[in-house]
């Protein structure tokens, strides 16, 4: 479809949906399950709604840098300017204090704020449609009592009139966000079930790791499309596929590997780096474990993407060489320098310091871009209760040029039995310049 054609497709299919929506709209008014619960609910509920906060991970984007809990003010980064999360501490003025179940409801499954407009996505409702009212319940609840009233106004966004105007935002809703579940929907039954509603609601994994179409939706909600959880891009790195395949997605994962590193942040082999450093911080860490395992067990049940593949092979050629010292070339002279310190000249690195990158799926993935932002700019460790010690990784920006970046990463891709595309200099080039990383040392024989 062209572009012409598509925004014709999107306008059509915006009435239909609309029309189904106003008709939705009226029934869920009519049976409003979420009826009758008021400020004062008890402990129990309000101790389900704080464990549910922080499954959502509703702090990471309602807090500001140093700010106070829920208090909102987060700068959001989107194509047409920043947008800023709201207070949703229970302030009666700044704050949702005035804020009926009902209103909670419909701005956290239905993106619509108290006063009918629509809420930018960067908001993920498209995912939070899929949590259950009683769910909803429980999260009021503890927002409305287990949080401490912050008075701190909202912020405008910096998006320039005419694009801050918030109506066709209603035409993105129609379009692409789900309805939301309705109540005496069965619970989910059995572990994997539960993962799956763990992971396609309040955790919103595939607001990062779904890839996103032309109007920045994610491509597709359902588990039964390939595309979901297939991989998008956040902030330069790449929220890897989750996916079955066994060379860049979990295939070679196993349950248990997938819990620790959702609760520790590492395995024997891995590190969270990038945004999952902040979910793992915020959110899974926190989960049960008895969530942690269904959400595994529920990881493992999708299908790889491209079929039956040979699994990577370990290979010694390399290591032997550096060993050797018969090792030559650009890249692989840059990997003794700069990384066999702590990944080691076989590329094992140390079991839960020092990630190993020998048959690693982040290494493995087609797409360079987490490798490359990971070497400009370093990575730490996430702090957790599970792990407490945090090893880091320093950044290269102002060491390495583009085309040593490039040439190390290519031959970490091809080494000890690794099988990914080479790495260009001139897509390091474009990453440094779209992070603001520091420039290259000035080595012109290097290019
Ligand atoms: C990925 C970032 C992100 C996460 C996670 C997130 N929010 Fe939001 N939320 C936002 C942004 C940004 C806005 C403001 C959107 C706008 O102004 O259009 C918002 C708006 C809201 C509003 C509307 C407030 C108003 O003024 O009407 C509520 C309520 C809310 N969020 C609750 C939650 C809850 C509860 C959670 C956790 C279950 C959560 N949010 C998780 C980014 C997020
Ligand atoms: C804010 C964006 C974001 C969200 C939300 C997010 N992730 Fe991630 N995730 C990433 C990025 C970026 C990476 C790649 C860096 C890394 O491997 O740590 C990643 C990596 C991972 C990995 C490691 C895979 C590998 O092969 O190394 C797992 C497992 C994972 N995420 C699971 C989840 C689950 C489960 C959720 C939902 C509960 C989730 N993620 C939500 C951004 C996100
Ligand atoms: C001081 C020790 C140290 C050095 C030197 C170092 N790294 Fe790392 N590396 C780490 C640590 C620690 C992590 C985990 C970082 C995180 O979780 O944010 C890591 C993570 C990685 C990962 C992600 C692996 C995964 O699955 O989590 C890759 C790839 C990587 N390093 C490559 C390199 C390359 C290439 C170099 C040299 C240019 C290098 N490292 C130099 C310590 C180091």
């Amino acid at each position: 479809m062209n572009r012409k054609k598509l925004a014709a497709a999107a306008v059509s299919s915006a009435i239909v949906a609309a029309a189904a929506w106003a008709v939705q709209a009226l029934a869920d008014h009519a049976a409003s399950p979420l009826a009758g619960v008021t400020g004062g609910a008890d402990q129990q509920l309000i101790e389900r709604g704080r464990y549910l906060a922080q499954v959502g991970d509703c702090v990471a984007c309602h807090t500001a840098k140093g700010g106070k809990p829920f208090a909102g003010g987060l700068g959001i980064a989107s194509p047409i300017g920043t947008i800023y999360s709201s207070n949703i501490t229970p302030d009666e003025k700044t704050g949702i204090g005035g804020y009926t179940l009902q209103a909670f409801d419909r701005a956290v499954r239905h993106g619509i704020a108290k006063d009918g407009s629509t809420l930018y996505p960067a908001m993920p409702y498209a995912s939070y449609a899929k949590v259950e009212p009683s769910d909803v319940k429980a999260l009021y609840a503890y927002f409305m009592n287990g949080v401490q009233p912050v008075s701190q106004a909202n912020r405008a966004t910096d998006i320039p009139w005419p694009l801050s105007m918030r109506w066709p935002l209603r035409f993105w809703r129609m379009i692409f966000a789900p309805a939301a579940v309705a109540d005496g929907a069965p619970p989910p039954e059995g572990s994997a079930a539960r993962g799956r509603y763990l992971v396609a609601g309040l955790g919103h994994c595939g607001e990062c790791h779904t890839p996103r179409g032309v109007g920045l939706q994610m491509k597709t909600l359902s588990d039964a499309d390939p595309l979901y959880l297939s991989g998008g891009v956040v902030d330069g790195y790449l929220a890897k596929s989750l996916r079955g395949d066994v060379k860049d997605g979990l295939g070679a994962w196993s349950e248990a590997d997938i819990a620790a590193f959702l609760k520790s942040g590492r395995t024997g082999h891995a590190a969270a780096f990038g945004g999952m450093k902040d979910v793992v911080e915020d959110s899974t860490q926190h989960m049960s474990d008895a969530d942690l395992t269904s959400i595994a067990r529920y990881l493992k049940t999708l299908s790889p993407i491209r079929g039956p593949e040979g699994a990577l092979r370990p290979d010694e050629t390399v290591a032997l060489e550096l060993r050797a010292g018969t090792g030559a070339g650009n890249g692989a002279l840059t990997y003794v320098d700069n990384c066999a310190a702590c990944h080691r000249t076989s590329g094992a690195g140390y079991g839960g310091t020092f990630p190993k990158l020998g048959l690693n799926s982040v290494v493995n993935s087609d797409d360079p871009g987490s490798l490359i932002t990971l070497v400009l700019k370093g990575g730490e460790m996430p702090w957790t209760k599970a792990a407490p010690t945090h090893y880091g990784m320093p950044g290269f920006a102002d060491r390495l040029t583009d085309r040593d970046i490039a040439d190390v990463l290519t031959f970490v891709r091809s080494s000890w039995g690794n099988r990914a595309p080479a790495v260009t200099a001139e897509r390091v080039a474009k990453l440094r310049k779209a992070l603001g990383a520091a420039p290259p040392p000035n080595r012109p024989e290097n290019g």
